[in-house]
């Protein structure tokens, strides 16, 4: 694989990236039933399907607004409407969700490096703050930015636009953006960011525009990726 260049930030998206979005439901599998998978799956899809949507009708608010609007629609689909105290465990869950365990030492590595390091997502502050000081990555960390400054979702340009504008940077190519969201790697690819497709759960490339310049499974050899 042709290894990044002059690349001076890497910046991650957060949900299903960095944060593993399921752990919330695989933790409660016994209380939810033999529906908990596919409630997740729909819980997920429901999430990013209104951050498209509400960017677009526009109607703004925030993802953790749309995170329960996505778990109460997923609920209701699989029969789990009437569990108010379910509802509120997953909820806590995702708020502090677990990162996938090579997270910290790949971050770590990068900043040891001298690489600068973001988050660029569409959670809200409050959110990206539970689930950042809950996996002790805040450390290792340069910025963690949030879509709500903008109040509008990814992949709208404006938000791809705050890494270079939170660094100071001219060039795009000096950002290596990571995500396990296809439809956001390609467009952050689209944007102008070397892109590397963390596709973690083996998905066919999208069909849209941006081209990816690397796909990994996860984010184990990133460092060495991007020369770190
Ligand atoms: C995020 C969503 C896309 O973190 O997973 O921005």
């Amino acid at each position: 694989m042709t290894k990044f260049t002059g690349i001076q930030v890497c910046a991650f998206d957060a949900y299903g990236t960095l944060f593993d979005v399921h752990a919330a439901a695989a933790a409660l599998k016994g209380e939810i039933g033999p529906e908990a998978d596919r409630m997740s799956a729909i819980w997920r899809q429901k999430q990013l399907e209104y951050t498209w949507l509400r960017s677009l009708i526009p109607s703004y608010k925030s993802f953790w607004d749309v995170t329960q609007d996505g778990l109460d629609f997923a609920m209701e689909e699989c029969g789990l409407s009437g569990r108010k105290d379910l509802r509120q465990k997953l909820l806590d869950l995702y708020f502090k969700l677990a990162a996938y365990p090579e997270v910290p030492a790949m971050l770590k590595r990068l900043k040891d490096a001298g690489l600068k390091t973001a988050i660029l997502s569409n959670g809200s502050m409050d959110m990206l703050d539970g689930a950042v000081d809950s996996a002790g990555i805040r450390d290792v960390l340069d910025a963690v930015l949030s879509v709500e400054d903008i109040g509008i979702f990814k992949p709208d340009p404006r938000i791809y636009k705050m890494v270079t504008d939170r660094f100071g940077l001219e060039d795009r190519g000096a950002v290596a953006f990571m995500s396990s969201n296809g439809w956001d790697a390609f467009s952050a690819a689209h944007y102008g960011f070397q892109v590397a497709w963390i596709n973690r759960f083996e998905r066919p490339v999208e069909r849209l525009p941006g081209k990816p310049s690397a796909v990994l499974p996860d984010l184990t050899t990133l460092p060495d990726l991007v020369g770190a």
